[in-house]
């Protein structure tokens, strides 16, 4: 099962496909991360695109479908994967759609998180994670059960992303109207793409996200 999580940022990608990933046993992959990863470990690729994530602009098509390619053939995507932040460009998907040919793969399902821009500075502004473990919570909807302590690994240390500040989150929105929106007509015309209610609360959209899943699997 290949998924495809689309949103805007803040739409709720990551919290969703982490939470698939844990249910279906399939690989999460999410771009932002790996590029985060990059960036703190000073590689070639983490300088060439640290400013250009800072400012909250999309990184060049070429990178990322590069960093897509090798990803995807590795071994723990053999029963599938759910790509989180990626294709944001009509290249992109179109390049996704070839890498997967050459191999027999195709997507499955394009999971759109339908959600009202309003709300999404509020769920940005109030984003951390553990230092430690990487787990997600918000100050408004999901704090540690016990304040200052990770609820997965036990850590005390938490951290907030820097393209997190309310300007840059203005520029992200904008790449994702102009750039990314514009892809949702491919995946509808070829009968992929299915929309969840993004601003229900965090578990309502799993049900919704497991139950558009287990159509597809029961098909
Ligand atoms: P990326 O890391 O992909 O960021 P994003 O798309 O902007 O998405 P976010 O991670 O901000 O949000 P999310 O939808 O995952 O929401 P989350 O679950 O955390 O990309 C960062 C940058 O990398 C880009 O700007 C670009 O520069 C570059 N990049 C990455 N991929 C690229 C590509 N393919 N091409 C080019 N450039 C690329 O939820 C947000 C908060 O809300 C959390 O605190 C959560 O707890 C809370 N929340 C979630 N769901 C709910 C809910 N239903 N109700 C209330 N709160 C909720």
């Amino acid at each position: 099962m290949n998924i495809i999580f689309l949103g805007p940022p803040g739409a709720g990608k990551g919290t969703q496909s982490k939470l698939l990933e844990a249910h279906y046993g399939i690989a999460q992959i999410s771009t932002g991360d790996m590029l985060r990863a990059e960036v703190a470990a000073g590689s070639p690729l983490g300088q060439k695109v640290k400013s250009i994530m800072a400012s909250g602009q999309l990184v060049p098509d070429d990178l990322i479908i590069a960093l897509i390619e090798a990803r995807i053939d590795r071994p723990d995507c053999a029963k599938g994967f759910i790509l989180d932040g990626f294709p944001r460009t009509r290249a992109q998907a179109e390049a996704l759609d070839s890498m997967l040919k050459k191999t027999g793969r195709h997507i499955d399902l394009v999971l759109l998180l339908d959600v009202d821009e309003d709300a999404l500075a509020d769920r940005i502004a109030g984003r951390f994670t553990c230092a430690k473990c990487g787990e997600g919570y918000n100050d408004l909807y999901k704090r540690p059960k016990v304040e200052g302590t990770c609820d997965v690994c036990g850590g005390h240390e938490f951290v907030r992303r820097e393209d997190d500040r309310r300007e840059t989150v203005a520029a992200r929105l904008k790449a994702y109207r102009e750039q990314t929106a514009p892809i949702l007509p491919y995946y509808e015309e070829q009968g992929r793409l299915c929309r969840i209610d993004g601003m229900a609360d965090i578990d309502d959209v799993t049900k919704q996200v497991f139950a558009a899943v287990d159509a597809i699997t029961k098909k």
